[in-house]
């Protein structure tokens, strides 16, 4: 299909019909933490493929508002590791047709970031928490960050410039399982969503049977009466979201092991060095980086995403339910 140039925002249309209207964004590879269930391993990080700067990756993101993306979340790795995120998050909120700007953090570096990044621009926050005890948060993480995490979810739920923070706590057995209950009273007190987060086989996870628990059992554990409630207007994904009584928090599952959400799936991924990724669990990527390098206009590099789009092999089926041999790893694709 031939792009034609000078046209407002079209529609980027998947081969199964779904419309891409959200990117993710990875920023770096590195990360503060070590968590196990995300990047079980020693070895050092190896850069073979040079990161892209913020004036590479900001052409791609120009080029998918071009064609209707109207979301953007910045991953990592720890996104907030990255020099000159706040500028990129202005650029980005200076782009028309773009209206939401995430960040996922493990929080670490939130408290110290977090004036400035809304100051440019940003209005949704994801922070990972999987354990309200100090000891385990070590013993997970590898760092000793309880009360820095804490203090960066505090100041976040305080700021008053998100609609509802949301904490991500991936669930594990023998590990946090007990915790679920007392998380979700935590949260919901809070007015924070949390979101419970099917434990995922990915690439050096670590992942077993014996650790997987589901979101029927999480929420029997939990044991609250929850009432669902349905999400409105951008936030639709892969949550399926409850309040409890009238309290202002959230609970949330996002269940991708025991569940197929792909019908609705209406995202791609961007990495730090410019690979498209058309599905989590698919391997067939497209690499941006040697275009970007050369210069590459956004009609150029929109015209690429256009055919990648439509390629069947890019985008999983919506009805695909088998479990895939090929696996993501965390730290490169943010999740
Ligand atoms: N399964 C489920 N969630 C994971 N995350 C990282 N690795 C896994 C995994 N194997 C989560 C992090 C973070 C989000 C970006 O991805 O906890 O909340």
């Amino acid at each position: 299909m031939m792009i034609r140039r000078n046209e407002g925002p079209r529609a980027l249309i998947d081969s199964f019909g779904r419309a891409i209207t959200y990117l993710r964004v990875s920023l770096t590879d590195k990360c503060n933490m070590k968590c196990g269930y995300c990047y079980a391993s020693t070895a050092r990080d190896t850069a073979i493929t040079p990161e892209l700067d913020n004036k590479g990756l900001l052409t791609p993101i120009r080029a998918f508002a071009s064609l209707g993306v109207n979301k953007v979340r910045f991953t990592g790795g720890e996104p907030l590791l990255r020099r000159g995120i706040v500028e990129l998050v202005a650029h980005t909120r200076e782009i028309a047709g773009i209206s939401i700007i995430g960040v996922t953090t493990n929080g670490l570096l939130a408290e110290r970031n977090l004036a400035r990044l809304i100051d440019a621009g940003l209005n949704r926050i994801n922070i990972s928490l999987d354990t309200l005890n100090r000891h385990r948060f070590k013993a997970i993480t590898g760092v000793d960050g309880f009360d820095r995490v804490g203090a960066g979810i505090e100041a976040a739920v305080s700021s008053g410039a998100f609609s509802q923070v949301k904490v991500n706590t991936v669930v594990m057995r023998g590990i946090n399982d007990d915790e679920l209950r007392a998380l979700a009273e935590w949260a919901i007190g809070r007015g924070i969503d949390i979101r419970f987060i099917e434990f995922m086989p990915t690439e050096k996870s670590g992942w077993s049977r014996e650790r997987f628990v589901g979101e029927v059992e999480m929420r029997s554990k939990i044991g609250l009466e929850l009432i669902p409630v349905s999400e409105e207007g951008n936030s639709r994904g892969p949550a399926t979201t409850y309040k409890y009584k009238d309290l202002p928090g959230r609970v949330s599952f996002i269940s991708a092991v025991s569940c197929s959400f792909c019908d609705n799936c209406n995202r791609l991924r961007l990495t730090s060095k410019g690979e498209v990724i058309g599905c989590l669990f698919q391997e067939d990527k497209m690499d941006l980086g040697q275009m970007i390098h050369k210069g590459a206009s956004i009609g150029e590099i929109s015209q690429r995403i256009v055919e990648a789009v439509a390629r069947p092999g890019f985008r999983r089926q919506p009805d695909d339910v088998s479990i895939t041999s090929y696996k993501p790893l965390m730290k490169a694709v943010g999740g």
